[in-house]
Parts: structure tokens; sequence; C-alpha cells
């Protein structure tokens, strides 16, 4: 509040008093705009620089986002009027002039819908080495204030950019559009890339080169928002493909877990404009008198060195900003999911525990399935919402369990999924106003069960309550699954009455308060974001949750795939990548066990399955590749990605970690589709390594090598020079090398 009125000061002083005065009849008279001395705004960081231009009526243009610049140059370009003028509004709103995609549009309580922009002026300061930029813009009729905050992460090429809108004056004001940012594009083409997909099928990449029209990303789900589109994509300016090393490349990614909505516009004149945030959907949000809406970071990188430095560069925001415990090593688990499913008993348990200590691993994660009684969760029908241990399948109870799983020096997870709530239960018959749902219409279900409306804070202290309940069943509980298994139909709060406007913005405020609490009680808990697999992966969830579960699909050659496009924007330390036997409940495919684990290790390696089905040879193999992962993760977790081509259209893929000293790296090799020509080598030129060292390769997990070159020392310029062919004789074929260098 003490800033709004601050804001507003600032105003009064610019704007003379008839200028603070909207007009409420219809004389051609118009609110004055004093003029401003014009200058340049600079959001810089290591490798790139945004830049804006404040000019003498006030409106403020993005000139530039690029490789580094001296923004200063920018001061000469002649700000021409009309509509064909250099640079573009920072931040556009319906009204005026301007006729495309909107950043903001407001509607007033009298009914207008004009909203001009104009500067009232910016400020720079420091925090952490985060650089923030604020540019403090005002309707230059009504007394709305904008606030457009750029927070520049130097060492990482990263910019977050955000908005805040203030209603200043003394009505409510609906917000029809209320973008994070948007940002200008000035190419001759314009590749848009971008992940979708659905169950057991995420992350699939998509290309779409531009036209003179608007391309709209967006998801309506309220929930489960990833499982068709992420809130991400990568665009490549001046070009028709998406090149991995070379070509100008800028990746943007919105930090929300909700409705989103991502516009692409291309003018006339082949400028293109990307407005990014919440999905205004049935979401016209009222903003009251006096009240301040922030809206989601919405993260943007810019890369002279193709999609592998965009990538790389958001790995390595999230790891240090952008992820919960973001540079910690996550331990290799056992889920209980597919090896037990809903049955099992504590005897059950302990024999998965007793194989999961055996074979190396270093937790145990109970799944579904634990809990009710009155309405016991035996299957999906019934029991959620009702947190309490089951007592016929576990009389021992949790703590028994946990304690287990410590004694045998394993850490131990549990599942939970505490906004949903199945009609069969108790908590569904003693609080039915709890529960998403418009007045006389059907409550439809999806997986037999209904979502919790986050949007009542009866209902958040619930949710929270789950949590910190079943962290109290057992003092030994480290991680818990949060899972969310289905999104919103037929959406509509009890609580929130006539304001349904609000519904989807506030369940994920909703969402994100809970998970204040979670983090400000539990810091040190491991708390993996699972949504029926990867349908929640964003960076608002990531601020609060170490890891996602990428996917219910396990199977090796999907993985690749899915793995390849959570790559292109989120880093490997929060991929869950777990084994199962094949085939499954969710594939057909049939991949050797080596090929799932040489996939499987490219993440946060688990497994998933029953390990009393595997035979002596598999166990003996599962061994060697937990015990070789053990010495490579840590490349994995915090190294720096470079991407050998891509799976699609390939018959080979590859990729290697390389550490931030470049002093060690693990590659990993993939045959994904048959090959003819597979018994000779295939050549894979290393990326990422420094060419004046010698690194020793050694291949893991093999009794023969398929490199000839296995054991020897090369340098980093050999091994970068397609020299390195190992051979990939069959479909499915897979090796994974560590380099080291050699001292
Ligand atoms: C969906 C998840 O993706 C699975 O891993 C598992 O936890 C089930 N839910 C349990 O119901």
């Amino acid at each position: 509040m003490k800033r709004i009125l601050l804001c507003l000061a600032a105003i009064l002083a610019i704007l003379p008093a008839e200028a603070r005065k909207a007009k409420k009849t219809f004389t051609h008279e118009t609110v004055p705009v004093p003029a401003v001395e014009p200058c340049i705004v600079a959001v810089e960081t290591e490798g790139t620089s945004l830049v804006f231009s404040v000019r003498e009526d006030r409106q403020v243009h993005q000139l530039y986002y690029g490789t580094k610049v001296d923004a200063e140059e920018f001061a000469c370009v002649p700000a021409k009027q009309g509509r064909y003028s250099n640079g573009s509004l920072a931040y556009p709103a319906t009204g005026a002039r301007f006729l495309g995609e909107p950043a903001l549009h407001l509607k007033y309580a009298d009914g207008t819908h004009n909203t001009e922009l104009r500067y009232i002026g910016h400020e720079t300061s420091d925090t952490q080495g985060v650089v923030t930029t604020t540019l403090h813009m005002k309707d230059y009729v009504t007394d709305v204030l904008v606030d457009l905050v750029f927070d520049a992460y130097p060492a990482e090429d990263v910019i977050a950019a955000h908005s805040e809108i203030v209603n200043g004056g003394k009505t409510p004001v609906s917000m029809l559009q209320y973008a994070s940012s948007a940002l200008w594009f000035n190419a001759d083409q314009y590749l848009l890339s971008h992940v979708h997909g659905v169950w057991a099928h995420e992350m699939q990449l998509e290309h779409e080169l531009l036209g003179h029209d608007t391309k709209v990303i967006e998801s309506r789900r309220g929930t489960q928002l990833t499982q068709c589109s992420n809130p991400s994509f990568l665009l490549s300016l001046g070009t028709a493909e998406l090149r991995e090393d070379d070509g100008e490349v800028v990746a943007g990614a919105l930090a929300w877990s909700g409705n989103f909505r991502l516009s692409f516009e291309r003018d006339v004149e082949n400028r293109l404009s990307v407005v990014a945030g919440i999905g205004p959907h049935a979401a016209a949000y009222p903003l009251a008198a006096g009240a301040r809406f922030r809206t989601p970071d919405m993260l943007w990188t810019f890369s002279g060195k193709g999609a592998g430095q965009a990538s790389r560069n958001l790995h390595r925001w999230a790891r240090k900003w952008g992820v919960y415990g973001g540079g910690s090593i996550n331990p290799i688990l056992l889920n209980s999911w597919e090896g037990a499913y809903f049955t099992f008993n504590t005897q059950t348990l302990l024999r998965m525990m007793d194989d999961a200590a055996g074979m190396g691993l270093e937790m145990f994660v109970l799944d579904d399935g634990w809990f009710g009684n009155a309405y016991p969760r035996n299957n999906d029908d019934a029991g959620l919402g009702d947190w309490q241990v089951n007592v016929q399948k576990l009389p021992e109870g949790m703590d028994y369990l946990a304690q287990y799983a410590h004694s045998k020096g394993l850490k131990f997870g549990i599942w939970i999924e505490p906004e949903m709530v199945n009609p069969e239960s108790e908590l569904a018959h003693a609080h039915p106003e709890w529960v998403v749902q418009s007045p006389g219409r059907e409550i439809y279900q999806e997986r037999n069960q209904w979502v919790l409306d986050l949007t009542n804070p009866a209902v958040q202290d619930f949710v929270f309550g789950v949590f910190d309940n079943t962290l109290q069943l057992s003092p030994a509980i480290d991680y818990v699954k949060w899972d969310c298994n289905r999104p919103v139909f037929s959406m509509g709060s009890p609580y929130l009455g006539e304001e349904q406007d609000r519904f989807y913005v506030e369940y994920v405020q909703g969402l994100y308060k809970i998970m204040e609490r979670v983090r400000a009680k539990y810091p040190d808990v491991l708390v993996q974001c699972c949504s029926s697999g990867g349908a929640r992966v964003d960076y608002g969830a990531l601020k609060y949750f170490n890891e996602v579960w990428t996917s219910d699909d396990t199977d090796g050659l999907e993985r690749v795939f899915m793995q390849y496009g959570t790559s292109l924007i989120y880093p490997a330390c929060i991929m869950a990548a777990h084994v199962s036997t094949v085939p499954n409940h969710q594939s057909r495919n049939v991949t050797p066990l080596k090929f799932r684990f040489d996939v499987a290790c490219q993440g946060r390696l688990g497994l998933e399955l029953q390990p009393r089905y595997l035979s002596q040879e598999e166990m003996a193999l599962v061994h060697r590749c937990v015990e070789s992962y053990k010495g490579f993760r840590d490349i994995v977790f915090n190294g720096d990605l470079y991407r050998l081509g891509s799976p699609y259209g390939s018959d080979h893929y590859g990729l290697l970690y390389v550490s931030p000293d470049k002093s060690r790296a693990v590659v990993f090799v993939y045959a994904i589709r048959y090959d003819a020509q597979g018994g000779e080598g295939v050549p894979f030129r290393l990326k990422g390594l420094d060419p004046e060292l010698r690194y020793k390769v050694t291949e893991q997990n093999v009794d023969h090598s398929c490199w000839w070159g296995d054991g020897g020392t090369f340098s980093g310029a050999f091994l970068g020079s397609g020299a390195f062919n190992p051979r990939l004789p069959a479909l499915y074929s897979s090796a994974v090398f560590v380099l080291e260098e050699e001292l």
C-alpha cells in the first residue's frame, strides 16, 4: 500500500490537476500529457540486452532484445509518429491506436475499455546479484498504474519479467487480459517450437513457421495444465529450423501452474509480438479500488548459439534460482505403484524395502492405496480425502514402515493427492461445499473424483493439514509425492459466490499459499510434483517442488522423446525417471532393461516395479547400473547439457552432461530406430568438452565395450571430431560413457 501511495504521489507531481480528472462528458477536450526528457532504459545480463526507449510523449517502446549491445547507442533511433514507429509498446494495452494482441485489457466501471500507459519513472536495484529494473507507468486518464518489473540474472542470461497492476482509482476495474510480459522481435522468419502432450505421452515437440496471423498456445484445464501444452516455447529467429548449436533462439517459460495464454502475432511489417501470461479464459479478474495484482514471472532467455545454449541458460537459472532445492542430489528410489498398485499389506512393503536396500537404492516410496477406513482406498473409486492409515492393510501403522526403511538405510516417502476427493469418502459427505461445482449442475467425475475448491481458505487449511498430518504419522518420512489426477470441469466455487471470475486465478494462488506453509514448516522434506505423470510441469510449481514425475510412461523409447522435450526448458535434476517392467499398463513397447536404465540415468533414477519378479541376471544388471549411476549422477544433476542432435527423425540420438569445470562428463547414446548399417560405428561429435583437456573414456555396465577407444585417453578436440563412434548394432542398443580428465 505504501508503494501505491508513493507511486500516486509521483504521478500527482508529474501530471497537472486537470489530467487527473477523467472526463465524464463527451467534449472534444483531452487530458494533456506533459512531455518528458527521452531516455533509454536497458535491462542487461552478461550476454544479452533488452532495450526500451522512453519518448517525449511518455510512451515506452521496446527497441531491442538480443546479444549484448551498447544500449545508449539506441538513443539516436528517431521516434517516428504514427503506426509505423520504430519499436513497439513495452506493455501494449487495449486502447488508442493499438490494435494488436494486448498485454493489458481493462474494463472500467463506466464501461469503457481504453488504457494508454505513459511513463512516470524508472529505477534499478540490486539484490544479491539480481538486478531489478522497474518501469513505472500510468494510464493518462484514469488512476490505473502499471509497474513493469524485470529481474535480470546476469550470469545465466535470464530475465524474469512480470507486471504489477494497481487500481489507484475509487471504483473497481475488471481485468480482461493481464499478461506478465510482452516482447517484440524483428526477423524475416519465426519458427515456433513447443511441447505438448497427453497422459503417458507428455512433452512431444512440435514446430510451426509463423504466418501473418495470431498463434495461441493456451491451456484451460485449471489444474492439469501441462497435459496438453507446456507454458513454454523456443522461438528461432530468421530460420525455418530449430538449430541446436547456432542461430538466434529465444526461450520463454511462464512460471504459473494455472490457465495460461502465450500469443504470437506477426504483423504486416513482420514484427512479432509475444504476449505471455495468465489465461484470461473465464477469468475477467476484478481489481478493487486500491488493489494491486502481481502477475507471474515470465522467464526469457536469448541465445545466439542455438537451442542448446538457450536450454543451458534456463537450466543454470533453474538450478540456482528456480527449483526448490536445486543443486542437491535426490535419492535413487523404488516406488511401490507399478510393483504393487493398490494390493499390498505390511509384508509386501517390507519385502520391497528389503529388495530396494539389496539393490543399492536409497529410498522407498509408498504410493497410492495406504489410506481410508470407512471408504478404504483399494482402487481409485473411494477414499480420497480420508487421510488416515488403512488399518486392514497396515495395522502396524506408518511409523513402523518408515522406521523399517530407515533401519535398512533407506529414506521413506509417501504419496498424497490432497487437492482431490472421491464422492465415496467421509470428506465428501462432511463438506459438500468444499467441492468445485456450479449450482444445479452435475459435478462431473474423472477418475471417480472431484476437485476441492482451493480458493476457500478453509480448504487451504485442510489441504495444508493433509500434508502436515501425514508428516506427523512418522518422523522418518523424508519425501512426499504430491499427485493431482484430474482437470477442473464445470468451474465454480461455492466460496466465491458471485465472484466466479476469480476462480481460476485464486485456485492457483491458493495452491501456492499452501505450498508456502508447507515449505515454511518442512523446508527439508523432498516433495515431488506429480499430476497423472507430467501434467504440472512449470516454473511456478518448481519454486516449491524438488522434482516432477515426468510421465507414467516409463518405456525407454517413449522416454527418450519425453526427456528430450523436457530438457528443452527444464533441467535434468527435476526429471524423475524410473525403470519399470515391460510391457506395462502404459506401453506395449518392449525395450531391453539396459536401454531402459541408460535412458532413466539421464535424470533422477528410480525403479517402479516388483523386484522379486526380476531374474538373477536382471538383478545383476540393476546392481551395476545403480552403482555406476552413483558415480556420475552429480554431473547429471549439476552439469551442462549438450544434446547431440534430436531424436526426431534420427536413427540414433545422444547427449552428454559436462561438469561445470569441464573435467568430467557423461555421454549417453541410443539406437532408436532400425538402422541397416548398425554394425558400423555411429559418429557423435561430443560437444562442451575442453578441447585442450585429455579425458579417459570408460563405458559403463558392459562386458564388451561398443567403442574401440574404450579405456583410452583422448583430447576434448579429438572427441569432438566425430572419431567417437560407438557401435550400436541393433535397435535399442545403448551405451553410457564416463569421461574423466586425466591428471
Ligand atoms: C498417477 C501417478 O502418475 C502415478 O504415478 C501414481 O501415483 C497414480 N497416480 C496413483 O494413483
